[in-house]
């Protein structure tokens, strides 16, 4: 039944596309060049090296670790945890969301989730987990397990003009199979790594994207409306798909596709 509705909302694009021979679908020899150049010089490192400095002198360690109630030494683990509910605030925030907080209690002007400057520090700070396993718990209050909840009925919600949820693509019985000659990605998987990526460096669009932001390219090319950043429903689906993949390795900046 679940299949039935599913092969009508998806074979025009995903049908077609298992077509193609195999061949064609993955990367041709010089794309792989490409991107095993880039791992090793990924593009995004000078964004991160960036967002450093901007953290040091709008907010620094200190005053950030102030904000969200922890040691500094406990810094790494505390990030590798977001989104996450900080009592200052009274709700569960992401991770940039917390660097607003922080700009805001030293009196300093806030900068805008979507701007250059936030990603770019996110992209830092989220790297200051590197290695480290993410480590969210979505047990931790009634405040996350509530998010949780939401953000698991926004995955599956159909939305816009082609009746489609995160779930019609990301959903454990057709990830792998091709939308386009893109295969697609098991949101929790290890190779995916997904939560524990971004902010990654797009090579189609050599920009550094943030997660949230991803999410919402993919809102866009499924037609769905796209939820503002920081909003509740945004949280909440960070929430979900972040603990999709809890455990997975803090790989900050990623590189993708
Ligand atoms: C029509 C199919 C489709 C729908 C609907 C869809 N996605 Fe995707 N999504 C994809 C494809 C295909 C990719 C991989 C594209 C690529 O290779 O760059 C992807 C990639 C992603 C990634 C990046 C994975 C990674 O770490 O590399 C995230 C996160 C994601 N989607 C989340 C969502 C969320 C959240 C929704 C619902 C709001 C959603 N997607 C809806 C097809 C879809």
């Amino acid at each position: 039944m679940r299949k039935l509705s599913m092969c009508t909302a998806l074979c025009s694009l995903v049908l077609c596309g298992m077509l193609n021979a195999e061949e064609s679908m993955s990367m041709n020899a010089a794309d792989k060049a490409m991107y095993a150049e880039m791992l090793e010089n990924n593009p995004a490192a000078m964004d991160v090296a960036e967002g450093e400095d901007m953290f040091n002198s709008l907010i620094g360690k200190d005053a950030y670790a102030k904000v969200l109630g922890v040691k500094v030494k406990d810094l790494p683990k505390t990030i590798a945890g977001f989104p996450r509910m900080v009592k200052v605030a009274g709700k569960v925030v992401t991770l940039s969301q917390s660097l607003q907080m922080a700009a805001a209690d030293r009196g300093h002007p806030v900068p805008k989730l979507e701007s250059n400057e936030m990603i770019k520090m996110t992209a830092h700070v989220k790297s200051l987990a590197n290695g480290l396993e993410t480590n969210i718990d979505v047990k931790a209050d009634k405040q996350m397990k509530e998010m949780a909840v939401l953000g698991q009925h926004v995955f599956e919600e159909r939305r816009g003009g082609r009746g489609l949820s995160c779930n019609s693509c990301h959903s454990p019985d057709i990830v792998g199979s091709r939308l386009r000659m893109q295969a697609l990605p098991d949101l929790g998987a290890k190779e995916t790594a997904s939560a524990a990526t971004w902010p990654a460096y797009r090579m189609t669009q050599s920009v550094m994207v943030t997660f949230d932001k991803r999410m919402q390219q993919c809102m866009k090319n499924a037609l769905l409306a796209e939820l503002p950043l920081g909003s509740k429903e945004m949280v909440a689906l960070e929430v979900y798909v972040t603990n999709k993949g809890k455990g997975n390795t803090m790989q900050i900046p990623g590189l993708k596709r």
